[in-house]
């Protein structure tokens, strides 16, 4: 059979916790507590203390995490949220539904948010900026806070964060309150869909506490027009063994950036990712610049590898959000980036072996 390298592989995470998480899921299963409960209570409190913050709520996805934070600390209509325009268009996605304007700024040659487009994009009605801490670096933030002042909202979307940090500080301890997202594929991911919250502000956490649960934590007591996005038993019992081995896994992510650096980084055609100063990466994606990025990805395809776009649209050329009027040429860096940006396979598990494959196989593409 020929050769592949798939761009993710959870089968070797999964190993490793496969017969605690079958007994997990039974107690689960056994005590019918299948949302929220003592499991999601176990692991709230353990990912807050990772996180070096006071409260962790658990919802149903990322998404509704940041558009809850959005809603929580009663940011919508008529307010501006500043926001990079390469990411996961779920960020700008939360900002629209939250009724607020999604405010698009550049990125830097790192692909983090641009600190000086931050700067120029305030206005009045800014109220806040969400730092996207793309493929597992933060964003700058404490930069950010120097520009955007204490008046303004920082909301960290750190679903492809957890367990970086900056300047030692851990990933969601870093602005006002933080997002996350348990996606499957995360550095911390569920079995499914789940997401987080994650603030020091005693009061947004009791606010949320209830807008995710039909704006109540009692039964039939509803003070707030609430939804329904809560964290289920059994990926939070999930959740809470994968935890555990975070920073090991971490580690081997880590470990994987440096042998794809030692096999690359000669080739002044391939531009590895940059680490910002201060920042621990924990790659969650491992992108490259190259040239003739299609062409080499398609190699790539026929040679068994997997790789992704992270992503291959910003967000201000997307379709849904035409209505922002930001046309071809409104953020030359991220859409430059868009046309070369390479996500190489990238897991805990991967071998050198493989590492080897893919490297021999992209250069000889280039
Ligand atoms: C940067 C970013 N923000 C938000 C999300 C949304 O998370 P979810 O898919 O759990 O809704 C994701 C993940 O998909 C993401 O990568």
């Amino acid at each position: 059979m020929s050769r592949t390298v798939p761009f993710v592989d959870l089968s070797w995470q999964t190993a490793q916790i496969r017969s605690e998480a079958d007994s997990a899921i039974s107690r689960i299963i056994d005590t019918s507590s299948f949302i929220l409960g003592g499991a999601a209570e176990d692991f709230e409190s353990a990912f807050a203390r990772y996180s070096g913050v006071e409260h962790c709520l658990g919802v149903a996805n990322g998404t509704d995490a940041l558009e809850l934070v959005l809603e929580g600390a009663k940011i919508g209509p008529g307010d501006e949220v500043i926001l990079p325009a390469n990411t996961f268009v779920a960020t700008a996605e939360a900002v629209a539904r939250a009724g607020a304007t999604p405010i698009l700024v550049d990125c830097t040659e790192d692909y983090l948010i641009s600190v000086d487009g931050v700067a120029a994009a305030i206005t009045p009605r800014t109220r806040a900026v969400a730092a996207v801490h793309l493929y597992g670096q933060t964003a700058p933030v404490d930069a950010l806070r120097a520009v955007v002042g204490n008046d303004v909202f920082i909301l960290e979307d750190a679903a492809q964060s957890q367990g970086a940090k900056r300047h030692g500080a851990p990933s969601g301890s870093l602005g006002d309150a933080a997002a996350t997202s348990f996606y499957p594929g995360k550095n911390l991911g569920a079995f499914g869909d789940a997401g987080a919250v994650l603030t020091d502000d005693g009061e947004l956490a009791d606010t949320i506490r209830k807008l995710r649960n039909h704006g109540g934590v009692a039964k039939y007591e509803h003070s707030l027009v609430g939804r329904n996005s809560r964290l289920d038993g059994i990926q939070a019992a999930v959740l809470s063994l994968k935890l555990a081995h975070l920073d090991e896994w971490n580690q081997l992510r880590r470990d994987a950036a440096a042998t794809y650096a030692e096999l690359l980084g000669a080739d002044d055609r391939i531009q590895l990712p940059l680490v910002a100063e201060g920042n621990e990466h924990i790659y969650h994606l491992y992108v490259v610049r190259v040239p003739d990025r299609d062409r080499v990805l398609a190699g790539l395809g026929a040679a068994g590898i997997g790789s992704g776009i992270h992503y291959p649209k910003p967000v201000h050329l997307l379709s849904a959000f035409a209505h922002l009027e930001q046309g071809p040429g409104s953020h030359p860096v991220a859409e430059a980036f868009g046309d070369e940006i390479l996500s190489l396979p990238m897991y805990p598990g991967i071998t050198a072996d493989d590492q080897q494959y893919v490297a021999d196989t992209l250069l000889a593409l280039l």
